[in-house]
């Protein structure tokens, strides 16, 4: 989504290590275009042998080696299509897409059908009541969950999607004008706050192969009411008080809900990002800690107006502490439809882009996650033992164990510095008394570290075969000091880099890194390092297949003013440049983006969302209905022949 993600609240000063960025550039290209890992895996042939390492990534053990005998050369075995324009989107001969669960589509209770309001705000629309009811707005990171073994749950499970925001207009009134202010009632405040969250729907094919809601006891709506708990260090911690829920321990709701994660015990994470937007900030005389936190987290705007009626949404010198309750990582188990969500501490407080899970050697729990701003950090948590034995004893793993943040080094190497009271900088003297003040001042402690400042860190993702970590950096307009990771300035159109944890080992301490491209209108403009067919920017959504399919998505400006797209590169072949081959597989339609992606284990059927499609004002997709509001959704997209999507 759109937001204040460009300005800079991390004021530390960039290094200017310019003079190094050829170096690395230089040394990549030396490498072959890859880090060790890569070379090493692809020095044995072209014929992939299954997976690298002994290590799994969570989710995609049912897909992975399927395809053994897929050649590195023919993984991307489809016809790249051009840049996209208009009001419909596109993917590769041989393949169909269908909108499904558009915003609106009833999933529960008295199943209430979609209605839009009528302009300027005319009654008759959906109630807040038929909202809770509903599939949100926005639709974001998202996964599937088999319901049965093979087959069957290739054709069944459960899709747990984000709504990350709502488009007020469109939500009240079915114009993309939004209400003024001053005629918001307590419904409409209520209906927005259903809009966010998050879906839990059963669906399955029928006879003819076409996805469907199945009316199901899973089906549930998360929003920004629903009843939550705190678990790890930070739980009941003076700064998460508030005068109604005295003891920290009983958060109510999440909102921002960009991207996810996915553990390898079934259950989702979803991740709250630009949560500092929902608030009024009153003026006042706040202490200094609170002016520090309301800074760097931006917290203000009420840019969805709940304040008018919803004092949690205000926040006063008396009543500070409601913003220090977002910014976390929320367990949901969708198997468990009455369970209490969990807002896990331990993985930090930050604008959570997304939480990727990955297990280490030993079996400790990975978990990756990128904070989107300028200027912000790449993060990762790694469990204190073995998450299977942690669970047998009850314990989650998300609880127990030490937060880091990257410092990318100049010469191609990195660091995970500990976020752990009383390491380096993190003492009672620098405002770090205890864990939980270090957690839920996660930036501040960052900083403290020497944390590289980033191009605005987006999805991570791992590479099942290779091991290889990914990050997209969507971009940075404001840069204007570059160092090695983040190399131009501004960084218009945004790039992703990589790294090797050292040894293979996910809990190392120490990695190497690469820039993977650096994206653009491609064949050097701007310094963009892909092909001018593969042109694109901002990247955003980000997943590896179980084939190794690099699947990017975007959420910005793209060149030659085309809309938002989704491209899948072949890391395991490059060119003379060292660039990936890459090729345009899907975009999507005007004043829209492209987020989550996910297929069922057999690869057959892929989920994606066309998010916020008319932000511009110029959409009604998808026309599949009657009517002309257009209206977040995903989107279906199977390969004609039956065969692996991408392949
Ligand atoms: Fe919600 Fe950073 O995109
Ligand atoms: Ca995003
Ligand atoms: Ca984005």
């Amino acid at each position: 989504m759109l937001d204040n993600d460009d300005i800079a609240t991390n004021t530390v000063d960039d290094r200017p290590f310019s003079d190094l960025v050829e170096a690395r550039i230089s040394r990549r290209s030396a490498m072959g275009g890859g880090l060790a890992a890569a070379a090493a895996f692809l020095a044995g042939g072209t014929v992939f042998g299954g997976v690298a390492s002994a290590e799994a990534t969570t989710g995609a053990r049912a897909g992975a080696g399927r395809n053994a005998s897929v050649r590195a050369r023919e993984l991307l075995g489809y016809q790249p299509i051009p840049l996209g324009y208009g009001d419909e989107v596109q993917v590769p001969d041989g393949y169909t897409a269908r909108p499904f669960i558009p915003w609106g589509t009833p999933i529960l209770g008295s199943f209430p059908a979609f209605v839009p309001g009528t302009p300027p705000l005319v009654p008759g629309g959906n109630t807040a009541a038929d909202q809770a009811q509903q599939i949100g707005m926005d639709h974001d990171g998202m996964h599937y969950f088999p319901l049965g073994r093979g087959r069957a749950g290739n054709e069944h499970g459960l899709l747990v999607l984000n709504h990350e925001a709502t488009l007020e207009g469109y939500l009240h009134t079915g114009a993309l004008t939004p209400p003024p202010r001053s005629v918001y009632t307590q419904d409409m405040v209520r209906k927005s706050q259903n809009a966010h969250g998050v879906s839990v729907v059963e669906i399955a094919q029928d006879d003819s192969g076409e996805w469907k809601v199945v009316p199901s006891r899973y089906n549930r709506r998360i929003t920004a009411n629903t009843a939550m708990t705190f678990s790890g260090p930070a739980a009941g911690h003076r700064l998460v008080r508030t005068s109604v829920d005295t003891e920290g321990r009983a958060p109510l709701g999440t909102v921002n809900n960009c991207a996810h994660g996915y553990t390898p015990w079934g259950t989702y994470l979803t991740c709250e990002e630009n949560f500092n937007g929902y608030f009024r900030r009153d003026a006042g005389t706040y202490s200094a800690e609170i002016n520090a936190l309301n800074t760097r987290y931006g917290v203000g705007g009420d840019r969805y107006n709940w304040s008018t009626h919803d004092d949690r949404f205000v926040v006063s010198p008396d009543e500070p502490n409601e913003p220090n309750r977002f910014g976390w990582v929320v367990e949901i188990d969708p198997f468990a439809p009455r369970s209490t969500p969990i807002k896990r501490t331990a993985l930090g407080r930050m604008k959570h882009e997304g939480a990727f899970v990955h297990l280490s050697k030993g079996g400790r729990v990975v978990v990756y996650m990128g904070d989107d701003q300028v200027n912000e950090h790449v993060y990762k948590f790694v469990s204190a033992g073995n998450a299977q034995s942690l669970r047998a004893r009850r314990r989650s793993p998300l609880d127990i164990g030490t937060l880091y943040v990257a410092r990318f080094n100049e010469d191609g190497s990195g660091e995970w510095l500990p976020l752990v009271h009383g390491h380096g900088a993190l003492t009672a003297a620098n405002g770090f008394a205890d864990q939980g003040d270090v957690l839920v001042k996660t930036r501040l402690a960052a900083t403290a570290l020497g944390a590289t400042p980033m191009d605005r860190p987006e999805w991570t993702a791992v590479d099942p075969r290779t091991g290889l970590v990914y990050v997209t950096l969507t971009n940075n307009t404001s840069r204007t000091t570059a160092n090695a990771a983040n190399p131009r300035t501004p960084n218009r159109w945004g790039h992703i880099v990589r790294w090797e944890e050292r040894g293979g080992d996910h809990a190392s301490l120490n990695f190497d890194w690469d820039i993977f491209v650096l994206a653009g209108p491609g064949d050097g403009v701007d310094g963009s390092t892909i092909d001018a067919e593969d042109a694109f920017g901002s990247p955003d959504g980000l997943w590896v297949d179980p084939d190794g399919r690099v699947w990017i998505q975007t959420d910005g400006s793209q060149p030659g003013a085309a809309n938002n797209q989704m491209l899948a590169a072949n890391p395991y072949v490059s060119d003379a440049r060292g660039a990936p081959e890459i090729k345009r597989f899907f975009t999507a339609v005007t004043g829209s983006e492209v987020t989550g992606v996910i297929t069922t284990p057999d690869q057959r059927t892929m989920f994606t969302n066309v998010q916020h499609p008319g932000e511009d004002g110029n959409s009604t997709w998808p026309q599949n209905d009657a009517f002309a509001t257009p209206r977040s959704a995903t989107v279906v997209i199977t390969k004609d022949d039956g065969g692996v999507v991408g392949s």
